[in-house]
């Protein structure tokens, strides 16, 4: 059974770097802000099995590095962590969440009612798209 908890910004590091940049320095995988955000992880049989952090500001969402580990994916891991962010902005009454998604998981954001801008770029080389998903109450 899958269990979802907030955890220190620190128990997200090997996940992100072994799912998204395992070619990357350990490092690269920190983020300047890490420790202004709340992150969550989801535990399968008490192991940390994947990691995404919420960064708020304005009653704006920010989420980045949703990640579930290789031997994980496609399971439906990454869909209940998603699931339970949104229900977490919800609480926290923001009015809209976005990303910068890696277009190849653009199909896997829009399940959840995100949409593409048109704001685009690359970096480390992966090409990106910001998604935003306006939150509905009621
Ligand atoms: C993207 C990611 C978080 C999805 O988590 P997951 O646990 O594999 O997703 P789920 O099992 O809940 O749902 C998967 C479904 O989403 C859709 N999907 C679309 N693009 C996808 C992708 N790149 N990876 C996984 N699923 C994707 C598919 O419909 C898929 O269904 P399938 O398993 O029958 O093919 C995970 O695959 C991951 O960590 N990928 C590597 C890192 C990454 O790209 N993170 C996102 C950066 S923006």
């Amino acid at each position: 059974m899958a269990v979802i908890e907030q955890i220190f910004p620190s128990l997200t590091w090997r996940i992100r770097h072994v799912t998204m940049y395992p070619h990357q320095p350990y490092d690269f995988v920190k983020l300047e802000h890490d420790f202004d955000g709340i992150h969550f992880g989801i535990y399968v049989d008490y192991e940390l099995t994947g990691v995404v952090s919420l960064f708020m500001e304005d009653g704006i969402g920010q989420f980045r590095k949703l990640a579930i580990l290789p031997e994980a994916q496609h399971q439906g891991l990454g869909s209940q962590l998603m699931t339970y962010l949104i229900d977490f902005c919800k609480v926290q009454k923001l009015t809209k969440l976005w990303c910068n998604a890696r277009v190849n998981s653009t199909e896997f954001y829009t399940k959840f009612g995100f949409h593409q801008t048109n704001q685009t770029y690359s970096a480390a080389g992966f090409d990106f798209v910001r998604m935003e998903l306006v939150i509905q109450y009621g």
